[in-house]
């Protein structure tokens, strides 16, 4: 079945938890008419520990709850991205499904032979698409570190805490000499950690994430399809999860100003 076609209909956006709150908000910032309808996989996450097939299982029953009332669907994670994104556009072959890579292209433009770490989830990191998309950038020397452990920080509300602080201090210590040019997040919720991770790295590494071509890519695509809400009123915003008890955190992160993240 494929999804509701009306401009009118909401935007699902889908993550496994609190990571793609961030992706939110720049759709939010980008699509400010547009109903949105975020869906945290909270009780299933982390996604980057589970297996391949309990991931499409997962994900397919959520795409197609959500696309049986919304117009386009952000997989607002990496992870989904890596192992389901394909499979869902051969379903909804007529539907905008927005996917998410960690953000290499613009780490090159630091300089044109870059040692960039890119911090991931596991599956992300061994998946297809990753290895392609070092295949494109390959003038990179591109440094994959999961942080499996960062997503359980970041889920427990502990983005930016000692925490996170001392488990990145361990992660990235084998990196620091010499330093990297510029570090990806390629897990979206990384970004919620970014005061941890400038605290260890320091100010002069850029780090990078992909919310804002997210929702770049998916105001080009909505535009395309005709499905712009034509409205100039506000969208309105509704978080969902499929844990009830993560609903404060989702909250707290969603109205936390920006500029701590
Ligand atoms: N936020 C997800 C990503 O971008 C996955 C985190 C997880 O649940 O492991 O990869």
């Amino acid at each position: 079945m494929e999804a509701k076609r009306s401009p009118n209909a909401p935007i699902a956006v889908l993550d496994s938890g609190v990571g793609g709150i961030g992706v939110l908000r720049e759709v939010k910032r980008q699509l400010p008419h547009e109903h949105l309808l975020y869906f945290g996989d909270s009780a299933n996450a982390p996604y980057g520990e589970r297996s391949r097939r309990e991931l499409i299982t997962l994900i397919d029953a959520h795409a197609k709850r959500l696309l049986s009332k919304c117009k386009a669907l952000v997989l607002a994670c990496n992870t989904a991205t890596a192992v389901a994104a394909d499979r869902l556009r051969a379903r909804y072959p007529t539907t905008p499904i927005i996917g998410m890579e960690p953000a290499l292209k613009p780490a090159l433009a630091v300089t044109p032979h870059p040692r960039v770490l890119v911090l991931a989830t596991e599956t992300t990191l061994r998946e297809e698409k990753f290895r392609a998309l070092s295949v494109r950038f390959s003038t990179a020397t591109v440094l994959p570190v999961p942080a499996p452990g960062l997503v359980r920080l970041v889920e427990a509300g502990l983005a930016d805490s000692a925490e996170s602080e001392t488990y990145l201090r361990q992660l990235l210590a084998p990196f620091a000499d010499p330093a990297p040019d510029a570090a990806v997040l390629g897990c979206t919720h990384f970004p919620f950690a970014k005061g941890a991770i400038r605290r260890v790295l320091g100010d002069a590494i850029p780090l990078f994430d992909g919310a804002a071509g997210t929702a770049g890519e998916l105001a080009r695509r909505l535009s395309a399809a005709g499905l712009l809400r034509p409205v100039a009123s506000p969208g309105t915003v509704t978080l969902t999860s499929s844990d009830q008890a993560a609903l404060p955190l989702y909250r707290r992160l969603w109205t936390q100003p920006r500029n701590t993240t």
